[in-house]
């Protein structure tokens, strides 16, 4: 069955002009990309996305990074959509992340780790959400 993710191309990889590259990898990857912005995240914007972090000791430093440039959330939809795309970033910590993947190729660290991807179906469909209103959904295309 079909279904979505939620992918953000954080600042670092914005900044570092990886934005082309990362859209490149996923829509070979098989992903159709449903909906797409680029959009500077306020303070209270990038809180409330992480929320579920805000015990974490890196929450603070997580909330000031997300907040340092324009990010560009993507939603996305294929088969396996949200384990797929994971598995297409690699691990959070680019050390660990297999070769071939998002983040080995753009993260410099655990934090500055380029790319986001939603944990669940469930999360997915929060975050997408979160970014886009329905009517910024593409549903049917091509015709
Ligand atoms: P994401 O939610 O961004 O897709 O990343 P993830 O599931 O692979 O990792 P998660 O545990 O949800 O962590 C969210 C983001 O917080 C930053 N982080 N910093 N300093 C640290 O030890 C640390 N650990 C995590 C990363 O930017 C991570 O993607
Ligand atoms: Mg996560």
């Amino acid at each position: 069955m079909s279904n979505k993710t939620l992918a953000i191309i954080k600042p670092d990889a914005v900044n570092d002009n990886h934005v082309g590259e990362i859209i490149s990898m996923i829509c070979k990857a098989g992903f159709k990309v449903k909906a797409l912005k680029m959009i500077k995240l306020s303070e209270d914007a990038a809180k409330a996305f992480y929320e579920i972090h805000k015990e974490k000791p890196f929450y603070g430093e997580l909330v000031e990074y997300m907040t340092s440039g324009p990010c560009v959330p993507i939603a996305l939809e294929k088969e396996n959509a949200v384990e797929d795309y994971r598995k297409l970033i690699g691990a959070t910590n680019p050390a660990n992340a297999a070769e071939g993947t998002v983040r080995k190729l753009y993260a410099k660290s655990v934090q500055y780790n380029a790319v986001h991807g939603s944990d669940s179906d469930e999360n997915a469909a929060k975050e997408i959400a979160f970014f886009f209103g329905s009517k910024e959904l593409i549903e049917n295309y091509p015709a």
